[in-house]
């Protein structure tokens, strides 16, 4: 599937990869996510974080600077920002002996004091469904825990998604490798990987779409049938670097309005706002079809959303947040300016100031 050359590190006893930006792009969105979820989850329970392909370890744009890869930078955002009265408990699942021996290596040069993490050689689908079955038998119940799920194919199971999704409070980031998919799509040998991918066999009928819809049936329909197992899927799309083309979508599933909004917003942080990486094209993302918000457009959805009931912010944000453009913070600021207009109301809930609109307070078309 790849050919991921060791390039070696001085002065160390282990080896780095070449990084890409997308890779960079996709380590800081993890990174700016995690942070702010160890603090959400953190506060109040144990959390869990299972980097289930979890690669060499490191990574060297020219072989003279090192940049870590996921499990380490998950480590990192931790003890930046985790509660340390609570616990976290890191499992990093990798298939590759070389890769996994690499990873602690780095992870023990890098965070010498951290408690060293489960460390598994073994197939991911193997692994976490063992995992859950233990959890199943046992009286137990999972901690908090996020999954992040980054192959470098499409050897994925749908059920094994949804069964880490039916966890209480348990969230999947997800590395959908959608070129490998849409060149595949018609290769008769790996049917049966697509019907574990998709979870069903209906993806035969956007296998032959014409090319120009194929993208967008592709990802909509792996997208439905996320949403099938998760309240809230948000797909970001990643170009290659120095192509006009998609490498792969990363996919946020969350059953939490928070989360799905937080994520939303680091993907734009990450981006200078806008909601992809597009490498070194000045296009636009194909899934939300705008780069940025337009006022105009928000004030007239978010006036035909309240027509004719009053909706709380919070359920105005569940209506938007995976299935348009906008940022929670952008509806918000729309929302006053409706207020300053004489052409919403707020009746406060949540919020102690008046200018404020907060997640409880009723919002009403005047
Ligand atoms: C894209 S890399 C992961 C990079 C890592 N997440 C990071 O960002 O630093 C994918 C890794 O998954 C490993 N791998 C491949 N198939 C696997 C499987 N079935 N289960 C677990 N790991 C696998 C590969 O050896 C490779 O190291």
């Amino acid at each position: 599937m790849t050919n991921k050359k060791p390039i070696s590190v001085p002065g160390k006893n282990y080896y780095a990869w070449r990084y890409k930006e997308h890779t960079k792009t996709k380590h800081d969105i993890l990174q700016c996510y995690l942070e702010k979820w160890f603090v959400i989850l953190g506060k109040y329970y144990p959390v869990n974080y299972f980097d289930c392909f979890g690669g060499c370890g490191i990574y060297t744009f020219d072989g003279v600077t090192f940049n870590p890869g996921s499990p380490i930078l998950a480590a990192q955002a931790w003890l930046k920002r985790g509660n340390k009265a609570n616990d976290l408990r890191m499992i990093c699942i990798e298939k590759k002996k070389a890769n996994l021996e690499n990873l602690k290596k780095v992870f023990a040069d890098y965070l010498p004091t951290m408690r060293t993490p489960y460390f598994i050689q073994d197939d991911f689908d193997h692994s976490v469904n063992a995992i859950l079955d233990d959890i199943d038998k046992s009286d137990k119940v999972l901690a908090p825990s996020f999954f992040f799920v980054d192959p470098f194919g499409f050897t994925l199971k749908y059920s094994t998604i949804k069964r880490i999704m039916n966890v209480e409070k348990s969230e999947v980031f997800l590395n959908f490798m959608y070129d490998s998919v849409q060149r595949h799509l018609t290769n008769p040998n790996v049917n049966n990987c697509m019907d574990e991918l998709f979870g069903c066999k209906q993806w035969k009928d956007i296998a032959n779409c014409s090319s120009l819809k194929k993208e967008q049936a592709i990802i909509g329909f792996y997208r439905d049938q996320l949403k099938e197992i998760a309240n809230f899927v948000i797909p970001f799309r990643v170009c290659y670097t120095d192509r006009n083309r998609t490498i792969y979508y990363l996919i946020h599933l969350t059953n939490n309005l928070k989360g799905a909004s937080i994520m939303k917003s680091c993907v734009a942080e990450t981006n200078n706002g806008v909601l992809s990486y597009l490498g070194k094209q000045k296009d636009q993302s194909t899934f939300f079809d705008k780069s940025s918000y337009k006022e105009e457009d928000l004030k007239i959805l978010l006036m035909e959303l309240l027509f004719p009931n009053s909706m709380t912010f919070n359920e105005i944000v569940t209506q938007l947040i995976d299935s348009t453009p906008y940022l929670e913070k952008e509806i918000r600021t729309v929302l006053k300016h409706l207020r300053n207009e004489g052409i919403v109301n707020k009746t406060s809930v949540s919020s102690k100031q008046e200018s404020a609109i907060k997640d409880d307070d009723i919002l009403t078309l005047i």
